[in-house]
């Protein structure tokens, strides 16, 4: 059985042609003219574009005194009606676990529900010497990419002499390190002053983690990576001082070497939208926290001139309102101080579509630059491309056909993440998936779900390679 997709405009990172996509069985098996297929959708008006990989997501995360709201069915289905077929999610090591222990446990997290394909990042908080022999066996395991956090004080955060030994081990065997790059330390100071001044409103959650301090942890991140010769890839970048260590480093000769992400949220909310009316602000914190207009627009040259390779949504949800009907504890869990409220926003469906709208029919980036950033860089750096990121014969058929002129306006009530607000209540986008395909099914039809649990697989992502 073979499906065509035909007279759509295919975009990939580099080029726009006129073509059709033949896809047969689970593969692309050809992008050219006058090609024929048993079943035919039609992409008239449309572009078709590689789906949409989001290697930044926390589905079904125990993080904060709760859960993520998402687990992996809603929040890969929320991910597919927004184009995006493929994510990473990260398995955070319990303390004492080994790294296949993790992952086991995401998993059996992910594998009945699953309706896209998707990977594992493994993120260390614990490396004794055993865990750290282990790390070069996330090549069998798949796994090929490690995230270490640089803040999160008594949680989650490594000390630098941990963070050192990884990517030293990362650099013999080209494993890729990732890092949550904010001074955990000195925030925590931060923190301990404005609680005893009786500073307790979501704004100061902002307050309390300012841009010098992720600056200075991603200025250290990269200089430890320079020595230990690992690769490098700093998630959630905001502001324009970090956005400076990364770009100083690619000017030194460590293009190969050094990369970073921002995420979609940070381009459109500032410090300012923490201090929204009453408990509003909660909606908005996450860390690192939003930043400033001028940083935004850092952000948006960052994208344009390629300091930055990677747009991703660190989607990591919770109820504004939870704790009733069912739901896990949210955002309510902090009503008494910021220092609570559990961190993290919405977003893995609304990426494509804000990009779109607000970054290429802006003219703020190309639409060849949107397909890199958002699908063909992330597959490129996190090992498997191109089997997936791209429209080539012998690709998985990942394929989203995109309406450019499709009209929406966001909101809770209508997106599919498990959470009842959207940091874009109101917002209106023009450009949206049409049909998207996941290995060669349909799983969305315009507002129709055809996706089924359980299909989407685990991929198996090969080492590092510049
Ligand atoms: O606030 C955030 N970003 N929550 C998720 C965990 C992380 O730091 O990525
Ligand atoms: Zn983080
Ligand atoms: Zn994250």
């Amino acid at each position: 059985m073979s499906t065509l997709i035909k007279g759509g405009t295919v975009v990939t990172a580099s080029d726009t042609f006129a073509a059709d996509v033949l896809i047969e069985g689970e593969q692309i098996v050809a992008v050219g003219q006058g090609l024929s297929g048993n079943t035919v959708i039609d992409a008239s008006g449309a572009y078709v574009i590689p789906g949409g990989i989001d290697v930044h997501t926390h589905l079904d995360m125990p993080f904060g005194g709760t859960v993520s709201s998402d687990d992996f069915f809603t929040g890969q289905r929320a991910a597919a009606f927004g184009g995006t077929t493929m994510h990473i999610d990260f398995a955070i090591q319990p303390r004492g676990a080994t790294l296949r222990e993790t992952l086991d446990i995401w998993h059996a997290k992910a594998r009945d529900k699953a309706v896209i394909d998707y990977g594992f990042h493994v993120a260390i908080t614990d490396l004794p010497d055993s865990v750290l022999e282990e790390m070069p066996r996330c090549i069998e395991y798949g796994a090929t990419s490690m995230k270490l956090f640089m803040a999160y004080k008594g949680a989650l955060q490594v000390d630098d002499m941990t963070l050192f030994r990884a990517m030293q081990q990362a650099a013999q065997h080209r494993l890729l390190i990732m890092v949550h790059a904010e001074n955990g330390d000195a925030i925590d100071v931060l923190i301990r002053e404005a609680v005893a001044a009786g500073q307790l409103a979501p704004r100061y959650h902002a307050l309390t983690r300012p841009p010098e301090l992720e600056a200075e942890a991603t200025a250290r991140a990269v200089r430890l990576a320079e020595v230990a010769g690992a690769p490098l890839y700093v998630v959630h970048l905001t502001n324009a001082g970090a956005l400076e260590a990364v770009r100083l480093a690619r000017a030194r000769g460590k293009a190969g070497q050094i990369f970073a992400e921002t995420c979609t949220q940070y381009f459109f909310f500032t410090r300012d939208d923490l201090a929204r009316e009453g408990f509003e602000g909660a909606k908005w914190v996450c860390s690192p926290p939003f930043r400033s207009p001028y940083d935004q627009e850092a952000l948006w040259q960052g994208v344009a001139d390629n300091s930055l390779q990677v747009v991703s949504t660190d989607h990591c949800p919770f109820w504004f309102q939870g704790g009733i009907e069912g739901r896990p504890a949210g955002k309510e869990l902090g009503r008494e101080s910021f220092a609570k409220i559990p961190n993290g926003c919405p977003g893995i469906e609304e990426r494509m579509m804000l990009l779109y709208t607000y970054g290429v029919r802006a003219g703020r980036i190309s639409l060849n630059r949107w397909v890199e950033l958002c699908c063909t860089n992330p597959a490129r750096l996190f090992g498997c491309y191109p089997r997936k990121g791209t429209l080539t014969p012998g690709a998985d058929a990942d394929v989203v056909v995109w309406d450019p002129e499709a009209r929406r306006i966001l909101s809770a009530a209508t997106l599919h993440q498990r959470t009842d607000y959207t940091l874009y209540e109101g917002w209106e986008i023009t450009g949206a998936p049409r049909v998207v395909l996941s290995r060669g099914r349909v799983i969305v039809e315009g507002d129709t779900w055809t996706g089924e649990a359980g299909a989407g697989r685990f991929v198996h992502r090969r080492p590092f390679a510049p």
